[in-house]
């Protein structure tokens, strides 16, 4: 398959929305495919009934419209409703928010730094000009109201739904918000289910371009029906490079990958630490291990952040990097993560 065709062809597709969940015709959309054979198009698109005319309209328009691009000599689209019978078809349908993009991280293994860099890239992504929503779905352990340093209660609006709170132009939705942070969670699976709908659908956010959640660590129910109900457009793993963290999020891979959802990439965190005497980068747990694991995996590496102190007094203190030291070489890091996602 040539990547140039195919680069062009996305580009064209990119500009129109699935009419079923509003989501771009991009790569990362499950609900298209598209193979090319020395300049034979194939394009797939999974369809509901409901919107049956809306994709009738779009196949002449992909017609017409790929078969014009260069190196391009036939276009076949073909509409199916083969998911729609499935149970993830029906669990999709559960969680609901209107963003043109929701992307969950996660890892396999705890305390690795995925809400510091969810947080950082929600900033990141909204200081690119981007609407965005963090939703915290760690119900046992929130960590989104200190670090985006916000606190109190969300109000009801006027058709009951909570309002999110919001900082540094960020809308926020946390567990955190409802119950005390010292009081333990003691909620068994149900509840937890429950609790993660309500922060979907319970919830106003209106049109976002970006929803990031926040998973709680490993690949458990929680974790594994949010990936089937929320529409994710995508995941992102982070991990540290040591063995036992890699295990742990290739274990995370595969539990997107079983579910169809695109794994947008790996981050490694905490990679190296540049000591302020000598001012070289110390790999304290291993070089570049998660690159080589991105490599084994065939997923982008998105990039490597250090172990910086800095770093984690500014998520105790609710100022996320970004905003703290915009000009800062993290921030810089962030930014870029952010940008390569778009
Ligand atoms: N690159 C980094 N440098 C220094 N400290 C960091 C870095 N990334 C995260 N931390 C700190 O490590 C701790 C754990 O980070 P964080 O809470 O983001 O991890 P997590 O993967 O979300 O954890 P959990 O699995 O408990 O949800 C925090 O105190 C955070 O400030
Ligand atoms: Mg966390």
């Amino acid at each position: 398959m040539s990547d140039k065709i195919l680069s062009s062809i996305f580009e064209f597709l990119k500009d129109y929305k699935d009419p079923e969940n509003n989501n771009s015709f991009n790569r990362k959309n499950s609900n298209i495919q598209v193979v090319e054979k020395n300049g034979n198009v194939n394009v797939i698109l999974s369809v509901t009934k409901q919107h049956l005319d809306k994709y009738e309209k779009l196949t002449s328009i992909f017609k017409e419209g790929l078969s014009k691009l260069d190196g391009v000599l036939s276009v076949n689209v073909a509409l199916t409703s083969e998911n729609q019978t499935s149970t993830s078809e029906k669990n999709e349908s559960r969680f609901q928010i209107d963003a043109t993009d929701i992307i969950a991280i996660a890892s396999g293994k705890g305390g690795v730094g995925k809400s510091t860099f969810a947080v950082n890239l929600a900033v990141a992504m909204s200081q690119l000009g981007k609407k965005v929503g963090i939703l915290d779905a760690d119900i046992y352990g929130p960590s989104v109201p200190r670090m985006m340093g916000i606190s109190g209660r969300p109000e009801a609006s006027q058709n009951k739904k909570l309002i999110p709170l919001e900082s540094y132009g960020i809308k926020c939705m946390s567990i955190g918000f409802l119950v005390s942070v010292d009081t333990p969670t003691i909620w068994r699976g149900p509840m937890v289910m429950k609790a993660l709908e309500q922060m979907f659908n319970g919830v106003e956010w209106g049109q976002l371009d970006y929803l990031i959640i926040d998973l709680p660590p490993g690949t458990g129910d929680a974790q594994l029906t949010l990936a089937q109900s929320s529409k994710l457009s995508g995941s992102i793993i982070v991990s540290t490079p040591q063995d036992v963290a890699l295990n742990d999020a290739r274990k995370g891979i595969n539990m997107f990958k079983r579910v169809d959802v695109p794994v947008i990439g790996l981050v490694e965190n905490m990679s190296y630490f540049i000591c302020d005497n000598c001012d070289e980068k110390h790999y304290i747990f291993s070089h570049e291990g998660a690159k080589k694991e991105a490599e084994k995996f065939q997923i982008p590496f998105l990039g490597s952040l250090p172990i910086d102190k800095e770093l984690r007094i500014q998520s105790d203190e609710g100022r996320p990097a970004c905003i703290d030291k915009p000009e800062g070489d993290i921030a810089k890091k962030y930014l870029e993560i952010a940008k390569s996602i778009f």
